[in-house]
This record gives structure tokens, sequence and C-alpha cells, in this order.
């Protein structure tokens, strides 16, 4: 897939997707489905070469705070990830400056690690590269990141749309009638994937009757807001948000600030909300109520920033 070929320059640009998903994280590390969904404003990377081509790649992303020179053998993980995709895909490993801009958080669960892997994989293989390719070598940045990542997020960073997500099985595109919109409320929160997930296979292995029922009622869920989602129910499917959210939450994986979150969006009539992501901060997300102003109003003062957002094919 990835080619055998040394390419010596990187693309002028390339984009990805953000993610969030709607329901199923969690059980789809172990063979659950579930659903996520593409947000236009993840990731645009802009390249140009450097005077000195033997000099280490500047990689410089000011709205999450990155701003690295890509040396062999540096220990940050984000420049571990970088040079790991440029070299998965034979490119490049000096003499570039690469700058990046963002509208999402990083770090927030919304896939800005899989933004950046998919997005560098894009500026070495180009806009036209099979998306396959681009996937697995976003996946060879992601292991460094996140251990051993289900691959929802490369999937979604590279395809955008709205996605059934099964690890190990080809992608499906959920054919959506309308979109959907959705609020995403970053918590502020800092998190791990793998601490997160560590904690999930733990709870598992002391209590496999009891979690391997609640793992599967979430890949349920999923099943059952797709028949939501195809119907254009967002009753329907807001109150399959809101009983992931509680499941996820026996899983030992919500925390006080998104719990704050979900009840004051239930509070204000969302019809559904729940943490995304791997929990333990990060953001939550609801289905707006039919007035969102006063949620959004107090949602600020207390400190949380919104993002109004519509997921769509
Ligand atoms: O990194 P996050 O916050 O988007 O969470 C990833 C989703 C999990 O299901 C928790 C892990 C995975 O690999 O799918």
């Amino acid at each position: 897939m990835i080619p055998i070929k040394t390419i010596d320059r990187l693309h002028p640009t390339a984009e990805a997707f953000g993610k969030v998903i709607l329901l199923g994280e969690h059980s789809v590390v172990y063979g659950h489905p579930a659903i996520a969904a593409g947000l236009p404003q993840g990731l645009r990377l802009t390249a140009e070469p450097l005077p000195d081509s033997a000099a280490p790649i500047e990689l410089e992303i000011p709205a999450w705070g990155i701003d690295l020179a890509l040396r062999p053998g540096e220990v940050h993980p984000v420049a571990m990830s970088a040079l790991a995709v440029l070299s998965a895909c034979k490119g490049p490993r000096s003499g570039w400056r690469v700058r990046g801009e963002s509208s999402l958080p990083a770090r927030a669960g919304l896939g800005s690690s899989a933004a950046l892997t998919v997005a560098l994989a894009r500026l070495v293989l180009g806009p036209d590269a099979p998306v396959d390719a681009v996937i697995e070598a976003s996946m060879v940045g992601e292991r460094i990141f996140h251990g051993q990542p289900s691959g929802l997020d490369s999937a979604v960073a590279a395809r955008g749309g709205v996605l059934r997500f099964v690890r190990g099985e080809p992608t499906q595109e959920i054919a959506l009638t309308a979109p959907i919109p959705l609020l995403i409320f970053p918590s502020g929160v800092a998190r791990s994937t793998a601490v997160e997930v560590g904690k999930v296979r733990a709870r598992r292995e002391r209590l496999p009757s009891i979690i391997d029922p609640v793992l599967g009622a979430l890949g349920a869920a999923v099943e059952s807001g797709i028949d939501a989602i195809l119907r254009n129910d967002l009753e329907g499917l807001g109150e399959i948000m809101n009983v992931s959210h509680e499941l996820l939450s026996a899983l030992d994986v919500s925390a006080p600030a998104l719990d704050h979150i979900v009840e004051r969006a239930r509070a204000h009539g969302a019809p559904g909300a729940k943490l995304t992501g791997a929990g333990g901060g990060g953001c939550a997300i609801a289905l707006p109520p039919a007035d969102p102003a006063p949620l959004l109003a107090a949602s600020r003062a207390a400190g949380i920033h919104p993002l109004q957002v519509e997921v769509w094919r």
C-alpha cells in the first residue's frame, strides 16, 4: 500500500478531518461497532522547503501549541509520531517547514492526533493517494500516541462523513437524510486515551461477567442509533446517547466535569448528551435543544465554550 520508492518532496498542502464519536467509544476496542463523524475544521498543513535540505523538519501548529524540530532520536511523542509517519511513507525526514492551522482543540478527543498523522501522510503521498494507504500510514503514528488504537480516528480523519466502524472490517458510510446538528463542549480537563482504555481493560479483567454485557449494550446502542439516524429521529437518538453516557460511566470513564456538562445540557432541553471519545476529560456532545441560546449562555457562564457543528456526509 505505502510506496516502496523514496519520495524526496512534500506536496504544498494537505488536509484531514477532525472527528467526533457519536456512539460506541470503548466498546469499539472490543470488536463492537461505533459511529463517528468527520469535522471539517480538522487540520490544514502547508509545507515549504527550507534553504538547508539537511536541516530538521520544523513542525509548527500554533493552535495546538506545537513548535518542534523533528530531529531523529527525538522523544517528544508528536515528533516521534510525525517522523514515523514520514518514514512509513518513505518521505523526506529533513529540509522542510510544515505549518498547521486548526479550529479544533488538541488532545480533547476530537481526533487531533489522527488529523495530524493523516495530513502528514497526505503531504507525502499527495491528495489523490488511496485512502487505505493514508490510513495505514496514519496508524503507524497513532500507535505511538495511543498504544493499540482501534483505527476509528484514522478512518474518520481520512474519510470524513458519518461512518459505521468495526475494528478490522471495511468502514461503512451511513447515508444520512439530513445533517445532524451537534454541540461539542470541551471540558478543558486533560485526559489520556491510553489511560482510559487501560481503565476499561482492568475493570473488564476484574469483572468480566458485568463489563462484557455493558460493552455489548454500548454496541447495541450503536445499531439502534443508526436506525434512529436513518429515520432522522433525533429524539430517539438523544435517548440512546443518554443511555450510552450512563453505560460509559459504568466503565469508569466519565468525570465530574463531563457529568456537569451532560446534566446542564439535559436540563436545558437537549434531547441527548454524553461524553465523547475516551472520557476522563476531553469533550461531551449534545443534540441541541429547540432554542440552544440559553444552554450556550449557561455553558459560557460556566467557562465552557461550545462548538456548534453539523455532521453530514
Ligand atoms: O482518543 P479519543 O478520545 O478520540 O478516544 C478514542 C476512542 C476509544 O474507543 C476510547 C479508543 C479507540 O481506540 O477507539
